[in-house]
């Protein structure tokens, strides 16, 4: 019998998209706006929260399948800036 355990998919597809990930850049987080990582992370860089990112690339605003992948990149770059922080 086949089954499903979506939030183990989940996890492996964040997994594919974390930042260790070999060409994180070029990856399309948002397959409804084509928005790649590279532009979430650069406005998340520049200080926009979730609904600016949303605006400025059309990301979240179809579907809505992307958000929490999204979500979780920003929660993983602020933890990677807590330990920058931390650390220096
Ligand atoms: S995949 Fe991002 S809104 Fe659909």
């Amino acid at each position: 019998m086949l089954q499903f355990k979506a939030s183990e998919n989940h996890e492996s597809n964040f997994q594919l998209m974390s930042l260790n990930n070999a060409n994180p850049a070029d990856e399309v987080m948002c397959s409804c706006s084509g928005t790649k990582r590279g532009e979430i992370l650069n406005l998340f860089e520049q200080g926009l929260d979730m609904d600016a990112v949303s605006r400025r690339t059309g990301a979240i605003s179809g579907c809505g399948g992307c958000e929490w992948d999204i979500a979780e990149l920003q929660r993983e770059l602020a933890e990677q800036k807590n330990k920058e922080e931390q650390g220096s």
